[in-house]
């Protein structure tokens, strides 16, 4: 069977034929005395790598995000990141139904896809495990076939049909980083054009940080990033006993956060932008900033179906067309 997964640095995206799973792409060392066990969103994963005896156990996602512990994905860029990685993509690919003999769909951020490939592809392919999440069965995976793709491409072929002809810009907004790259579509293909794409880091934890920044300022206590998420989106809050109005100030960081993101891209994409013919937008932080997107550049802007899924599913397909390309050929 097939399986997709997108390892955000903000969240990890599975999908297959059977299931599709989000959750943060976070992991705390596992503890015993979980006072509130079985009230708390989240996983217990127990891992095996095959040939060894020795089973560990770690709290990812919302879980490990509350043991304040967490380690999140770390965005120490120049490396793949080989165990973390191996961890959540295992996990994704369990709570997406596979099981046994799995070919993996996997992205890596545009900007490093060049350099991290090959790294990725050998600690990926051939990997084989024995994982239990909560209450559930021990199932064996094994990667078999791995198939890597850029992330923001993946979303661009996420899409049923793309316009047979035009300029089209991507951006992936996610929550640490920024995506963005541009295609010319032809009636015989897609012709990417390398000098306009990248990635800047600014994402949805960006506006968090600016608003933790404003809270900080009005009431001199400094917030966390999770807790910044966790107020996000409120109108009024209690603080020091006393209701307190937080939604301008969640309002101006996204604004100034929005724009951040606009202008960069603009400045980037500046010889081309007046011929473009559609902006799409993926990542789950486009929905965060789509007005702003949209008031930024004119009228162009469209955001994809199922955004915050966009590059997984399109990950799944380019890897399902390679296998049947590929069978054909044979
Ligand atoms: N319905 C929604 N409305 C608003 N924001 C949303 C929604 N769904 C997801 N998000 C936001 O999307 C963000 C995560 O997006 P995504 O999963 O694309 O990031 P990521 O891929 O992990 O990040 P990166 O690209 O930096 O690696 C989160 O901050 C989340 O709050
Ligand atoms: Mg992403």
């Amino acid at each position: 069977m097939f399986v997709a997964v997108d390892l955000g640095y903000g969240y990890t995206k599975a999908v297959s034929s059977k299931a599709r799973t989000v959750f943060p792409s976070a992991i705390a060392p596992y503890s015993e005395n979980v006072i509130d066990a079985g009230l708390e969103i989240g996983y217990v994963v127990e891992l095996r790598p095959a040939g060894s005896m020795i089973k560990k156990q770690y709290f990812i996602g919302e879980m490990a995000l509350k043991r304040g512990r967490a380690v999140q994905m770390t965005l120490a860029r120049e490396k793949f990141a080989q165990e973390a990685s191996l961890l959540l993509t295992l996990a994704g690919a369990y709570l997406a139904g596979a099981e046994g003999q799995v070919d993996l769909a996997y992205g890596l951020p545009l900007a490093y896809y060049k350099t991290q490939r090959a790294e990725a592809q050998k600690a990926l392919q051939g990997f084989a495990a024995y994982i239990k999440i909560d209450g559930g069965p021990e199932k064996y995976i094994a990667f078999n076939g791995v198939y890597i793709f850029p992330q923001g491409v993946g979303a661009l072929f996420s899409l049923d049909s793309l316009p047979k002809e035009g300029l089209v810009g991507l951006i992936d907004v996610g929550y640490y980083t920024c995506d963005y790259l541009l295609v010319g579509l032809r009636p015989n293909g897609v012709e990417p054009l390398p000098a306009f794409m990248s990635s800047i880091e600014v994402g949805v934890s960006t506006a968090l940080k600016e608003f933790a920044e404003k809270f900080q300022r009005v009431t001199g206590r400094p917030l966390s990033l999770t807790e910044a998420n966790n107020l996000w989106g409120r109108d009024t809050i209690t603080f020091a006993g006393k209701k307190m109005d937080i939604g301008g100030m969640v309002e101006e960081a996204r604004q100034e956060t929005g724009r951040t993101i606009a202008d960069s891209i603009m400045a980037a994409w500046s010889e081309k932008i007046d011929f473009l013919d559609l902006i799409l937008l993926a990542g789950g932080g486009s929905l965060e900033f789509l007005n702003i997107l949209q008031r930024q550049f004119g009228r162009h802007v469209e955001i994809m179906p199922d955004p915050q899924y966009a590059n997984a599913l399109g990950f799944y397909k380019m890897a399902s067309r390679q296998v049947t390309a590929a069978k054909a050929n044979s």
